[in-house]
């Protein structure tokens, strides 16, 4: 019997948990369930006799992969596997995929939300200013990109988009104009929302150069990974550009000198929240299950990230 393990340091919503055991019990699998582990060793030890792995965030190094000596296949529930060592499993012959599109509604609405939240000046009583009329810029225009231009949208807002790696097509439905470079978007836009992936060529791109060319008020949204930002030239854009805010999905390292700097210009999610609804946990989740079960029953590798 194939076994399954569900690794989650931060759990799936019970419905998503049930969804996942449906589909792997309908195909006779075994489903085990690690789930708010704090120690990595936890992992280690749990994944030794594990076929097949379903990950959040959680870190598949080389360790981990050591670690599972059956392992044939790493499904991230979710868009962003930079917290997978592709190599180590590439060299270990184990397939990792990914489900993309499936939690990138949730990523977006929190992106928007955390605009909103301090357009209002996070509902402190005060008079705040509206997203209506004002541009916003869409970096990376993939499957969240393309959400939150849609809800940006409908809230009136003007969206510009610049995407290196998919088809500019995709978003013109929406009533997205684009640009050709980088600097053509930030010097356009009043609020950015980052989408891109966190990789070696998106390492610390965001960076003075870009922001420091918005309009006021410079609004950077960063709903992607902390690494792609540049973070002595955030505490250069708020230290030189009093109209700068930076609200994003999981603290910058530099979190407390903002803090301490900068009240009432920024805000953190304390974890990363895009994706934690029960809606996307139950989407991704369950493609993960059903892509595991169509890997080992029909050899299909739509979604491999590793060929
Ligand atoms: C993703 O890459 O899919 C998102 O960042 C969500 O990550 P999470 O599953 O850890 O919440």
């Amino acid at each position: 019997m194939r076994k399954v393990l569900v690794a989650t340091e931060k759990p799936f919503a019970k419905a998503a948990v049930e969804g996942i055991s449906a589909v792997l019990n309908e195909a006779g699998y075994e489903i085990a369930l690690l789930e708010n582990y704090k120690d990595p060793a936890d992992l280690l030890k749990a994944v030794e006799d594990a076929d097949a792995l379903i990950v959040r965030s959680d870190l598949v190094n080389k360790d981990v992969i050591g670690a599972a000596r059956k392992l044939a296949v790493v499904v991230r529930a979710g868009a962003g596997y930079d917290n997978i060592d592709l190599a180590a499993s590439t060299e270990r012959g184990v397939v990792v995929m990914n489900t993309p599109g499936q939690n990138s509604n949730a990523v977006a609405e929190l992106a928007i939300g955390m605009m909103i939240y301090m357009a209002r000046n996070q509902f402190n009583g005060t008079s705040g200013t509206e997203l209506r009329s004002k541009t916003l810029g869409i970096h990376g225009c993939g499957n969240v990109g393309m959400n939150v231009a849609r809800i940006a949208r409908g809230l009136q807002m003007k969206v510009i988009g610049f995407c290196s790696y998919v088809g500019m097509d995709r978003l013109s439905f929406a009533g997205v104009k684009f640009v050709d470079t980088l600097e053509d978007l930030y010097s356009k836009c009043q609020y950015i929302s980052l989408s891109i992936p966190a990789n070696k060529e998106t390492a610390r791109l965001v960076n003075f150069d870009f922001l420091s060319r918005m309009p006021a008020p410079a609004v950077l949204v960063n709903a992607a990974r902390k690494e792609v930002v540049d973070e002595s030239s955030l505490l250069r854009m708020f230290a030189e550009r009093p109209d700068f805010m930076y609200l994003a999905d999981i603290p910058p390292d530099c979190a407390g000198e903002i803090a301490e700097n900068y009240p009432g210009r920024y805000f953190f999610t304390p974890k990363k929240m895009g994706a934690q609804t029960s809606e996307a946990n139950i989407n991704a989740g369950i493609a993960a299950a059903r892509q595991i079960v169509a890997y080992f029953e029909k050899g299909e590798t739509k979604y491999q990230v590793n060929k």
